[in-house]
């Protein structure tokens, strides 16, 4: 059995990933962590309850507050892009206790009692594990794998014309982060979501004929960044962190990609979180393996035959 920990901002596609750590048959989500990033703090933590619900795993999967802003800039949200990050859903908040333990040091604690063994799916800011790496000088070597949903490598933001989202957020956590020297393999924004997973019109349609409530789940926290993905010209919704979440359980699905060095701009406010992804450009060493190509389809039919799962108890 893989043991994971995902460490989100719980909105829109991040339930999604949590749905894959959950749903996987393989893999056993020690933890659920989470960030700053997306929407409001207790909104994703609500978010994140929602989907252990849906799933049918609501108080067997802990889940730990982490950083409630980034290490040294105040927080941005997306919440333009998400809406409240779950198509306005809500559930009775009984049995959504999060644990008392901080989102840090359950990450330090769960890859300290199991050194080498542990996968991290980091989809929101990096604070979280930025702080860990800070706090506990073995966890960098301890983590067996951490795979980013982060930056771009053709120079294409989405929050600014240079930076991704979660890289830009917290840029000083992915530095710090991509200067660990822990294990990495990032599922860069662009062009690979864009090229890769995308939703169209037709596999959403597709999505709601599975008429399970999962899938009707997906179809409404899907709902919101549809809309935003379509002003901005992008022909249906995208899927980066479930990419990330499922090509770490299924590493098969990527059919290029490259060791890299990766450096995070710190400085400038103009290119805040650009990530400088450089490969055969000068003889700087590699210190992460980016994921260029991925089997689209067989990534779709994954999501479509997990939101297929029976989940009524
Ligand atoms: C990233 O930012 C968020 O909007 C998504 O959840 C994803 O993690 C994409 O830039
Ligand atoms: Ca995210």
């Amino acid at each position: 059995t893989r043991c994971i920990i995902i460490d989100t901002d719980t909105a829109q596609d991040d339930c999604i990933a949590l749905l894959v750590g959950l749903l996987d048959q393989e893999s056993a989500l020690e933890a659920i962590t989470m960030v700053a990033g997306n929407v409001g703090f207790t909104r994703q933590v609500h978010n994140a309850h929602m989907t252990l619900s849906v799933a049918g795993r609501l108080g067997e999967v802990p889940i730990h507050l982490g950083c409630e802003r980034p290490l040294t800039r105040e927080w941005v949200s997306a919440e333009n892009v998400h809406g409240d990050g779950a198509g306005g859903m809500r559930m009775d908040p009984t049995g959504c206790a999060p644990e008392a333990e901080h989102g840090v040091d359950a990450l330090v604690r769960i890859v300290s009692e199991s050194p080498g063994q542990i996968d991290i799916v980091a989809i929101g800011p990096l604070t979280n594990i930025a702080m860990a790496v800070v706090k506990d000088p073995a966890f960098a070597a301890n983590v067996r794998s951490l795979t980013i949903m982060g930056g771009s490598n053709n120079g294409r933001g989405n929050i600014t014309a240079a930076a991704e989202f979660n890289f830009y957020v917290d840029p000083e956590a992915a530095d710090i982060v991509f200067s660990s020297g822990l294990n990495i393999t990032v599922v860069p924004w662009a062009p690979l979501t864009l090229n890769d997973a995308v939703f169209d019109a037709e596999m959403l349609d597709q999505i709601a004929t599975i008429d399970t409530p999962l899938a009707r789940f997906f179809t409404k926290v899907c709902a919101a960044t549809l809309e935003f993905d379509e002003a901005v010209g992008i022909p249906g919704t995208t899927h980066p962190d479930s990419l990330s979440a499922a090509l770490l359980l299924h590493p098969e699905l990527i059919t290029a990609g490259a060791d890299y060095n990766v450096q995070i701009e710190t400085g400038s406010e103009l290119t805040r979180g650009y990530a400088a992804m450089s490969w055969g450009v000068h003889d700087l060493p590699a210190n992460a393996r980016v994921v260029e190509a991925v089997d689209g389809q067989a990534f779709f039919d994954l999501i479509c035959a997990l939101l297929s799962t029976d989940t009524t108890p």
